[in-house]
């Protein structure tokens, strides 16, 4: 087994860390406390090919491998997961649904100004009544012939308002069950397309979260993906590749935590020495670091699991599944090594604890990880 990482690899490491230090630590607190969207942060993050990472360079992209991917993911969410969580839509739902499966025209007409960050994508699955139960989809895309209607409504989207294309997963034939589920692109300015009111929530406060309403909007055909009834798997397929986004999105908060306890218990005295000379605090930073690094583990091997074409839905779901609780459990533990500056905003700690518990629900909460890996287990 080779372990190190290339000299590119290191590159783009370097390049996330310093991108994400210099530009987005500055504000991120105001964003966090205002539920500001980063417009102007994830516009540079485009120009620096953060948005489109994977994509083939004819369609705009960097061209680059997963672990690439992961290893940006890390740096990012270390200072900021708002950043992140767009990023990761953007990269491993809607771009790489859209090379994976969408026909040359999509390619061209949504695929090359996403990968290059001109504008951004959503991914649209989750229902009122549909989040880990995905078949259980209500809203329908009635084949009409040349175009499908659909109808119906959208929760907990991220990129809600900012995106300007979105993938929608709906039901065109109940009586098919999950194969008459489609995926189709939705624009923004559709007729009877209207965002609703934004989420306020717990964390990843910067991040843009909506309902979306669908009322008789007119869908072209060209704008279905893959086949007819393909939709579930396609959803199914993107997700599976979406979880190491997820997962690296966890693992960056759990070591931007760790790193942040780690220094202030050098700079932080009590009883007369710095606090990491006592044993609780050292125990708690060893269980920190290993956690970590087997969650960085399991990351990088699904990405490497995706970058040689072999199945990694097993891969992904561990590995979001692990890092997401490793993401709660340091964050928690570096509040508790900050004592009472823990608690206040200026520390950061707080909000990576807030922004961790997001990573244990969205694309697929922790139950799921569990069913796709007992039923890899199983087959
Ligand atoms: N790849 C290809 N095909 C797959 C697949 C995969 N990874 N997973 C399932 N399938 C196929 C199955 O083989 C099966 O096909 P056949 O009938 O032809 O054999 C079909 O899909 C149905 O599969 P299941 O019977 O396993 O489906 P299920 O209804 O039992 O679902 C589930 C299982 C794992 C719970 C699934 O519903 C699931 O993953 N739910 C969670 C959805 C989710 O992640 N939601 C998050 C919303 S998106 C989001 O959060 C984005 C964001 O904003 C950040």
């Amino acid at each position: 087994m080779f372990f190190d990482l290339t000299e590119e690899h290191l590159m783009i490491q370097k390049a996330a860390r310093d991108f994400a230090n210099d530009v987005l630590k500055p504000g991120v607190i105001e964003r966090d406390e205002h539920q500001k969207f980063p417009a102007e942060e994830i516009k540079q993050m485009g120009e620096l090919g953060f948005m489109g990472m994977m994509v083939d360079p004819k369609y705009g992209g960097g061209g680059m491998d997963c672990i690439s991917y992961v290893l940006a993911m890390e740096e990012i969410s270390k200072v900021d997961a708002s950043c992140s969580v767009v990023m990761s839509v953007n990269n491993s739902l809607v771009c790489w649904g859209l090379e994976k499966f969408g026909t040359e025209e999509q390619k061209q007409k949504y695929l090359v100004p996403l990968a290059k960050g001109e504008i951004i994508g959503a991914f649209c699955l989750s229902e009122p009544e549909a989040g880990s139960d995905a078949t259980s989809q209500r809203t329908t895309a009635i084949d009409k012939g040349d175009h499908y209607l659909l109808n119906g409504t959208k929760n907990w989207i991220t990129n809600g308002s900012t995106a300007s294309v979105y993938l929608v997963i709906a039901q065109t034939d109940v009586a098919k069950g999950h194969k008459g589920i489609n995926a189709v692109i939705v624009e923004k300015g559709m007729d009877g397309f209207v965002v609703g009111p934004k989420e306020n929530k717990l964390g990843i406060r910067g991040s843009d979260t909506h309902s979306l309403m669908f009322t008789d909007v007119k869908v072209p055909k060209a704008n279905r993906i893959g086949e007819d009834g393909f939709g579930f798997k396609f959803a199914m397929q993107v997700l599976s590749g979406g979880r190491i986004g997820i997962a690296s999105q966890a693992l960056g908060i759990a070591s931007g935590a760790y790193e942040l306890a780690l220094a202030y218990s050098k700079e932080r005295k009590a009883f007369g020495k710095p606090i990491n000379q006592h044993q609780a605090i050292q125990f708690k930073l060893a269980d920190m670091a290993t956690q970590i690094e087997a969650a960085r583990l399991l990351c990088l091997k699904a990405a490497w699991m995706k970058d040689q074409h072999v199945n990694f839905d097993r891969a992904s779901a561990m590995a979001k599944v692990f890092a997401s609780k490793v993401a709660m459990d340091t964050t928690i533990e570096a509040v508790q090594v900050h004592g009472g500056y823990g608690f206040v905003k200026e520390y950061h700690v707080e909000r990576l604890m807030r922004d961790a518990k997001i990573t244990q629900i969205y694309e697929g909460t922790t139950e799921v990880q569990k069913i796709v890996i007992s039923r890899s287990l199983l087959a």
